[in-house]
């Protein structure tokens, strides 16, 4: 696997590819990788004929008050879990590649997103747009793989794609979980071993509300159960439940399709 940091080679290495008729496959993250990154880089890796992964912890998604400076980060480590997962290029840039005197002047808005994270987290949604617009103009055709985990978040990226017309096919990937349920999320190793266990609620309180009546309420009272625990929202959205809590000062989400 190739690592490169800058945006100018990312699109010559995939035009070339393109240009020898191999197809290519792109997985944005923010790096700290996990089994469920890896699951969407093994995807991408059976699916397309090369895969491009990027690590970039995009500062134009963070609130002011949110966790940029402390957002995990380990590239040796994310080399090696996506060459284990079969991607060909990793893509790495410094902020200033992306945004050239650290700031856009020109973004993307999403209309629409004032619930769930979009409520929880101003112009998160915004933030999260740019970049990826900006990693599809990098990249140019292929298949974009996104986690069901940030399920708004894949919902924004499919309208990005559609409204903005980008030659990109999004698709989406299951949630990968610990055995014990808790979403993969590269914000769980900031967690204390209490708090680790503690975070297992998100989890129990989805399973626990499936089928439910009042799927809200089940799921406010097995959070309130958790003393480490304080929710942030609970909501049924269409076919889906969702929910996100706080875990001593760790920020966490997750979803469960419910039903048929
Ligand atoms: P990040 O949180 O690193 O996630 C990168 C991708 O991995 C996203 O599509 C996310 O939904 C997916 N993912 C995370 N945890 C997962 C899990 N447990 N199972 C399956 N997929 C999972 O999401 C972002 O980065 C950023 O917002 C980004 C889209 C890269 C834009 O900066």
């Amino acid at each position: 696997m190739r690592v490169l940091d800058r945006g100018d080679q990312l699109r010559k290495e995939l035009d070339a590819a393109r240009a020898a008729g191999r197809t290519v496959g792109l997985v944005p993250t923010m790096g700290a990788l996990h089994q469920g990154h890896a699951s969407l880089i093994r995807r991408s890796a059976r699916e397309c004929d090369l895969t491009a992964v990027t690590v970039f912890v995009n500062p134009l998604q963070f609130g002011p008050s949110e966790d940029l400076d402390s957002y995990p980060a380990d590239l040796a480590s994310d080399i090696s879990v996506a060459t284990a997962a079969g991607a060909a290029l990793l893509f790495a840039p410094p902020v200033d590649d992306m945004y050239p005197g650290g700031r856009p002047g020109v973004t993307v808005h999403v209309a629409g997103v004032d619930m769930l994270e979009g409520a929880s987290r101003p112009g998160h949604f915004d933030g999260v747009a740019t970049v990826v617009a900006k990693l599809f103009n990098l990249a140019g055709p292929c298949r974009a793989y996104f986690g069901e985990k940030d399920w708004q978040q894949l919902g924004v990226v499919r309208r990005l794609a559609v409204d903005l017309s980008f030659p990109v096919e999004v698709v989406g990937c299951p949630t990968v979980r610990e055995p014990d349920g808790l979403a993969c999320s590269s914000r769980n190793g900031k967690l204390s071993p209490t708090e680790r266990e503690a975070a297992t609620v998100l989890y129990r309180a989805l399973t626990a509300a499936a089928g439910e009546p009042d799927p809200r309420r089940r799921m406010a009272e097995v959070v309130a159960g958790e003393p480490l625990a304080t929710l942030d929202y609970a909501e049924v959205v269409e076919d889906r439940l969702l929910i996100a809590a706080r875990i001593g000062g760790v920020r966490l989400i997750d979803n469960m399709r419910v039903g048929v």
